[in-house]
């Protein structure tokens, strides 16, 4: 019988130490060590000697593409995987509970199972029936979808390799638990070792494998880290539960590009496709009002259109507050200090909100612009041309700087009728054509804001 010893490791990050220890020296995480029991005899080495052995051979005889790409049929998940799924491929997707991790994989092995055939679907977390009941409502009713209730890995391989789906779906890692390790299911030796199994039965039997990870309260997919090494493919499923938007994005992918999201729309009939995202966050757009900005944004390699909009008022105390609701608050606040410092608003004795519409979160600096021309409309109360967007980042001294990919943000908002772009002078000389735009190259603020306030 091997010999087993105790250990305590860090069930944020995977940090081994043998006493216990308040704060972990790695991650820095507090009280995150949790004792955990493991046989003498590694077992990554076994795992490693399961491989196979592969001889060396020069790069130009290694030849084709290894497995073929199968589609979902949902246009945005395909995408954010690099055009559909790898044979082969482990792909984790993380999420906060309830943002539909659950409801997104039934869709997508539903399309799966409709074109290829058989797929299985493990869950340790919903029984068959709550799975059906889901299913009912989704209207999915394939009898190429196999359910299986079970949470030892070693079965669901067994039962894997004897049905060789077209996919295997683990709803979630964190249920899943190998009977070679004494800890509890969910602790960071139990997923790395289930997930190493998962990977080497993906590898061996050349079929795609989708792990559910839940996310822990500071947004990092719960236990270990070390798992997002393991993996192929990282995405997350994000979103703010009271709005019907979701994102999914590519956190880390061996076969795509990780600049690309999906976006869905939360509906009564499931997660639907959403094909013209800058249409969808402008709808409800007040026309005519003051403190409403449209912003040309770039979330990964596609356009997006969004609206921010601010709240100036008195401040009836003596410390005037400042709010920012989906865009950086140092930002918000840096760019307070450079309207009132260099176009001279008064914004000390004010309540400064600041609010993406929609509950999307933008962290690129070209949102910077919008910030400053929603605040200056709301704090003079004059509305902006409602055919008019801008972006730009601006700097400490009032400097509007260049940003990436400004041809496509025109493009876009051409798409959608805009007819005016304030944008930084640094593109504007650059841009070939301007699409049906009359475009405003900003020097700096003071431009930007005679510009837009005529
Ligand atoms: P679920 O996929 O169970 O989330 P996760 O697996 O990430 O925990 O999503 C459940 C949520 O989605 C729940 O709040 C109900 C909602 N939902 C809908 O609004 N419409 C639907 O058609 C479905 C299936 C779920
Ligand atoms: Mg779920």
């Amino acid at each position: 019988m091997a010999k087993t010893k105790n250990f305590f490791q860090c069930q944020s990050c995977g940090y081994a130490s043998p006493k216990w220890i308040g704060k972990c020296p790695d991650c820095g995480e507090w009280n995150s060590f949790a004792e955990e029991k493991k046989e003498a005899v590694s077992r990554q080495s076994a795992i490693i000697s399961h491989l196979g052995k592969s001889e060396p051979q020069p790069l130009n005889s290694v030849t084709g593409e290894r497995g073929q790409r199968s589609s979902t049929g949902i246009r945005e998940l395909d995408r954010v995987l690099g055009g559909g799924i790898v044979s082969g491929s482990v792909t984790l997707i993380g999420g906060d509970p309830g943002i539909g991790k659950s409801t997104l994989l039934l869709q997508a092995i539903c399309g799966i199972a409709e074109k290829y055939g058989k797929v299985l679907y493990v869950s340790g977390e919903e029984s068959p029936e709550q799975i059906k009941l889901r299913a009912d409502r989704l209207a999915i009713h394939s009898g190429d979808i196999i359910l299986l209730s079970e949470t030892s890995v070693e079965s669901i391989v067994h039962t894997a390799s004897k049905l060789l789906p077209k996919v295997l779906v683990i709803d979630s890692i964190q249920t899943v638990y190998t009977e070679d390790i004494l800890s509890a299911p969910g602790s960071v030796s139990q997923v790395r070792e289930c997930a190493a199994k998962l990977m080497l039965f993906a590898k061996r039997a050349d079929i795609p494998v989708f792990l559910v990870g839940h996310v822990t309260k500071d947004g990092s997919i719960a236990g270990p880290r070390v798992l997002e090494h393991i993996v192929d493919t990282v995405l997350y499923f994000e979103g703010d539960r009271g709005h019907a938007f979701r994102i999914l994005r590519t956190v880390k992918n061996r076969f795509g590009s990780t600049n690309e999201i999906g976006i869905f729309e939360m509906s009564d009939a499931g997660l639907l496709e959403v094909e013209n995202p800058s249409e969808l966050f402008l709808l409800e757009r007040p026309l005519n009002s003051s403190g409403s900005t449209v912003v040309a944004s770039i979330e990964g390699t596609r356009p997006l259109l969004v609206e921010i909009q601010s709240l100036v008022s008195q401040s009836n105390f003596g410390m005037p507050r400042r709010t920012a609701i989906g865009v950086d608050f140092n930002r918000v606040t840096l760019l307070v200090a450079v309207l009132e410092k260099k176009v001279g608003l008064h914004l000390g004795g004010m309540d400064i909100f600041v609010n993406v519409v929609g509950g999307l979160k933008i962290i690129e600096p070209a949102v910077d612009l919008g910030i400053i021309t929603t605040i200056a409309s709301s704090l003079k109360d004059i509305p902006l041309d409602p055919k008019l967007i801008v972006f730009g980042e601006v700097g400490l001294s009032g400097e509007i700087r260049a940003v990436a990919q400004a041809e496509t943000r025109i493009k876009e908002a051409a798409k959608i009728g805009f007819h005016r772009a304030v944008i930084p002078a640094g593109n504007a000389e650059k841009i070939k054509g301007n699409f049906g735009l009359e475009i405003i190259g900003a020097q700096n603020v003071e431009d930007c804001l005679e510009a837009v306030f005529p």
